[in-house]
């Protein structure tokens, strides 16, 4: 008979006693290249990732982004109460999974979706994952109405232009739909129908025009493209949806432009994706896609399991995921209603307007986006202007601990820069008021000491991708 070890002496208290017991000083030893080997107290690794995250940017001073930086003390209980239910599990959590149904009612009627129609649409990580399944639902469409006319469904296309969000360009290549991008120019950075006779055709699986878009904060002109779809369609017979991009408009134009139709209102906008966590104002991790009617989203993108108890549709790129955007989305709607996203619209567009005419007043700066709804101040510099550039300027204001974006246009007008400033909720009259003084400081000194930011190289294979699109 095989001797058996005597087992080891059991640790005396709770596994937390146990663990908080841990020598401190393990905070200060170096951070392994391989997997850790050992255990170490939960004081010492907060601390060793508190502390990694030391040197990174103020979220609320990252003004480069549009993503949510801001939420009530109500509303963080609410993201943390969520964060362990999987939404992907509806059987558990059937109440959590209604919100969502909830919430795509709800922006179905705030995009004006048709009364008789029934709303159908998804939660998703972003406004990434929805453009996919906008495109994937266009895509579907098309493939099947060409199979139904017995005609070639081996080049379907999408139509939009060169001031797409890179999510558009991801979905192209991933998805093998031909791009047909309409590039821009100086001074015309939005889409709009001047070229689409060069780039539609029977093959467009549809047009994505954007709602607030990325680079200017512009809208593309959506009525002028639905219009020009419309005559298309009369002389050809061949009638091309539209998706609309509004990560940020679609939560800026129902509130401040509510008899501007950019939205189901127009016929052939048949979806439409926006980031709940940017004019949303939900923490990063939440998207919609909403489609105005059920029937837009093919049956046969629509997969059911069982692996977690009820049967369970899913129709997302991403299974797992955790509630809490979406609750805290459903939180939002419920305490602000339009009355709320109005108000909290006005003044932060009121912010932007500020900062816009407080800079171009001097003479230094040029408006990019004449054309501007969502609350964006894209600005260049005027020709006069030797001694710097952008880049210098978004240096410069960063020993003030400000981000702010500056990159050349996309093709074909990248020879322009932009410094583009993202006015979001979180800022009231008197930060605007600080960093326009820090911008018109940091130009004063530039003026008299000059620059040297050279705009940053695009990698070889982002420049093969922009080149392929
Ligand atoms: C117009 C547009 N579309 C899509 C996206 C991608 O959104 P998300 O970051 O929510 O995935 C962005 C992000 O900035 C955007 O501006």
């Amino acid at each position: 008979m095989t001797k058996q070890k005597k087992p080891d002496p059991k640790p005396k208290g709770s596994l937390d006693e146990m663990m908080r017991q841990l020598p401190y000083d393990e905070f200060n030893l170096p951070i392994p290249e391989r997997f850790p080997e050992k255990i170490m107290t939960a004081r010492a690794a907060k601390a060793i990732v508190h502390s990694e995250c030391w040197t990174d940017a103020n979220p609320m001073l990252n003004l480069s982004s549009f993503v949510t930086t801001f939420c009530e003390p109500e509303a963080r209980e609410i993201f943390a109460d969520g964060s362990f239910r999987n939404f992907a599990d509806p059987d558990m959590y059937p109440h959590t999974k209604d919100t969502e149904f909830t919430c795509v009612r709800w922006l179905h009627d705030l995009w004006n979706g048709p009364k008789d129609a029934e709303p159908y649409g998804s939660a998703t990580i972003g406004s990434s994952e929805a453009c996919m399944l906008g495109g994937l639902a266009h895509k579907w469409n098309w493939v099947e109405a060409r199979k139904k006319a017995k005609k070639d469904f081996s080049r379907p296309n999408m139509v939009t232009g060169g001031n797409v969000q890179i999510v558009w360009k991801k979905f192209l290549r991933y998805f093998d739909v031909e791009p047909r991008i309409v590039p821009l120019k100086p001074g015309n950075y939005r889409l709009t129908a001047e070229h689409l006779d060069k780039y539609v055709d029977e093959n467009t699986i549809c047009v994505v025009a954007i709602a607030g878009q990325t680079f200017t904060g512009e809208d593309d002109d959506i009525q002028e493209i639905h219009g020009w779809l419309d005559k298309y369609e009369r002389k050809t017979g061949i009638s091309i949806p539209m998706h609309i991009d509004g990560a940020s408009g679609g939560f800026v134009n129902p509130f401040l432009y509510p008899d501007y139709k950019w939205d189901f209102r127009l016929p052939r906008v048949q979806s439409i994706n926006a980031s709940g966590h940017k004019y949303g104002l939900v923490p990063p991790g939440l998207g919609w896609v909403v489609f105005k009617d059920r029937k837009v989203f093919n049956e046969n993108l629509v997969f059911y399991v069982n692996y977690l108890g009820g049967e369970a549709a899913t129709a997302t790129l991403n299974f797992s995921k955790s509630s809490a955007p979406i609750l805290v989305q459903y939180y939002q709607f419920l305490r602000l209603g339009r009355e709320g996203y109005t108000r909290i619209m006005r003044h932060t567009l009121s912010h932007a307007e500020y900062l816009r005419d407080r800079l171009t007043k001097g003479g230094r700066f040029k408006i990019m986006n004449a054309t501007q709804r969502i609350p964006v101040v894209a600005l260049t510099l005027d020709k006069s202007v030797k001694k710097y550039n952008e880049f210098d300027i978004s240096n410069k204001v960063r020993e003030r601990g400000w981000i702010l974006a500056a990159y050349s246009m996309p093709p074909d007008a990248q020879m322009v820069n932009s410094l583009r400033i993202v006015v979001r909720p979180h800022l009231n009259r008197n930060v605007a008021e600080l960093l326009a003084d820090d911008i018109e400081r940091a130009c004063d000194f530039l003026e008299k000491h000059g620059g040297n930011a050279t705009p940053p190289k695009l990698h070889e294979a982002h420049k093969a991708s922009v080149a392929k699109c």
